[in-house]
């Protein structure tokens, strides 16, 4: 790989990253005002506005604060800057295609960029799924993919199969669909009686046997017979699909215990149910792998993907489907819509540019296996904080690091917090979920990057009581 374009740019001085910055007026005037009328996602808005932490440049392993400092990226942006920053191809691809086209609308009418991407991914999952709906998000990926099980069953004359099956602690995303069949509880209790006809398998997180296991969990591949218990309870005749994440991330790196998805395959096979897979994050390399899929050899009927197809420099997603599946809708008059969903901003032209720059950098620069190669460096300097101040388990796969701590006494998630904001003061973006530190770098790492990030969590560690 050409290291070339990740090198640090020189101008890091503070006057430089603050003349870069359009928004340098606002944090460097009275900040309190000027930050005031954005209401932040998924943030404790009054403790950031306090101190705020802004991003105002980025390139390869790093970001550069509105103050001029360099932090280190280890969550890849938000899992999803997996080619690392400002790609120079990718940059290109999405300037050519703004000056040459800015939107076409995707209803009824179509440009060339979205059959070509479609084709190739296609051709990077799993075989038999081929058929590529776009959408903007993870999120819309999910509902998308729920809505198009709920309509197949429909098309095959099972329209009594309008039953969900989500998991405990999965993240599935936030519209209703996604939190409905998704098991955290945080995103879900404030938000009334949600989409009906759900139902959850057990989670699979089990410290008392799994605790520090290198790689996937060798205990815990019956918990898939869960399955079988909720199809006693409500029928298979009623269940049109079961959605798991392959591998969790938001809900604290869960991994499916050694066998656990292929039972939860043959099951879904056994009595006739969709499986979904969630590879928001695990899609496009984050395990060593082009998808979890591939990496467990486990074929979902529908992948749901977002974040790592464009790098995240452009807002998309995309659900992969099974060719029957898709097949079933093509009957009755042509001229009718097969299908009554999608966006306005489904592929995108700049989003479809930004993903065709993004997979040509994954091919030329072999980012789709690259945590294969690093999985054994990164896991080894991970669960060297094993014997960590309050750390109670480690858990690694691909470019996936979890480290869990043990809760303050009332204040769960307090503890990680604080180690993300010493790990931010040491110039390390790290990622906390309650009481567990995510890491998820760009698959661009290298041996130095991850010393350095692993040093940052250690230190932080010894000081966070
Ligand atoms: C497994 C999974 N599904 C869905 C989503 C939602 O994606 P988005 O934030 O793009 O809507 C996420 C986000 O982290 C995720 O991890």
């Amino acid at each position: 790989m050409s290291t070339t374009d990740l090198e640090a740019p020189d101008d890091t001085s503070p006057t430089a990253a603050a003349a870069a910055n359009p928004l340098a007026q606002f944090v460097q005037g009275p900040r309190g005002a000027a930050l005031d009328a954005y209401w932040m996602p998924f943030t404790a808005n009054r403790q950031f506005k306090k101190n705020p932490r802004l991003f105002v440049k980025a390139q390869g392993m790093h970001y550069w604060t509105d103050e001029g400092r360099q932090v280190l990226d280890a969550v890849a942006g938000l899992w999803c800057v997996n080619a690392g920053h400002n790609r120079p191809k990718i940059v290109q691809a999405i300037q050519q295609q703004a000056a040459e086209m800015d939107y076409a609308p995707p209803f009824q009418m179509a440009h060339p960029k979205a059959f070509e991407l479609a084709d190739k991914v296609a051709q990077l999952t799993p075989a038999g799924l081929n058929k590529v709906f776009f959408t903007n998000s993870g999120s819309e990926s999910v509902e998308t993919a729920l809505k198009i099980a709920l309509a197949h069953a429909r098309a095959c004359g099972q329209g009594q199969k309008n039953l969900f099956i989500g998991r405990e602690r999965a993240f599935h995303g936030v519209g209703f669909g996604g939190i409905s069949v998704g098991g955290m509880v945080g995103n879900r209790k404030i938000f009334g009686p949600l989409l009906g006809g759900v139902d959850h398998l057990r989670h699979t997180h089990d410290l008392a046997r799994n605790a520090f296991s290198r790689g996937v969990p060798q205990h815990g591949a019956e918990l898939a017979d869960d399955l079988e218990r909720l199809v006693a309870l409500h029928d298979a005749s009623t269940i049109a699909a079961v959605i798991v994440e392959p591998v969790a991330g938001s809900t604290g790196v869960l991994l499916p215990p050694k066998g656990y998805l292929e039972r939860l395959r043959s099951i879904c096979d056994k009595h006739g149910i969709l499986l979904i897979f969630d590879e928001v994050i695990t899609g496009f390399g984050r395990l060593g792998a082009p998808f979890a899929s591939t990496y467990f050899d486990v074929v979902p009927d529908l992948m749901t993907t977002a974040k790592g197809i464009t790098t995240g420099c452009v807002p998309m997603g995309a659900v992969i489907v099974k060719n029957e599946i898709h097949d079933a809708f093509m009957v009755g008059a042509e001229h009718l819509i097969e299908f009554p969903h999608g966006y306005t901003y489904s592929a995108h032209p700049l989003a479809c540019a930004a993903a065709l720059g993004t997979l040509d950098t994954y091919a030329e620069e072999g980012l789709l296996t690259r945590a294969a190669t690093m999985e054994s460096t990164f896991a080894d300097a991970v669960h060297a904080l094993r014997d960590h101040p309050h750390v109670i388990d480690i858990r690694n796969i691909g470019l996936v690091g979890g480290i869990e701590l043990a809760p303050r006494p009332g204040e769960p998630g307090k503890r990680a917090f604080d180690v993300f904001l010493d790990c931010w003061e040491q110039g390390v973006l790290i990622r906390t979920t309650g009481d567990t530190i995510a890491l998820s770098p760009p698959l661009i790492i290298e041996p130095q990057h991850i010393e350095r990030l692993v040093g940052a969590v250690s230190a932080a560690l010894r000081r966070v009581a």
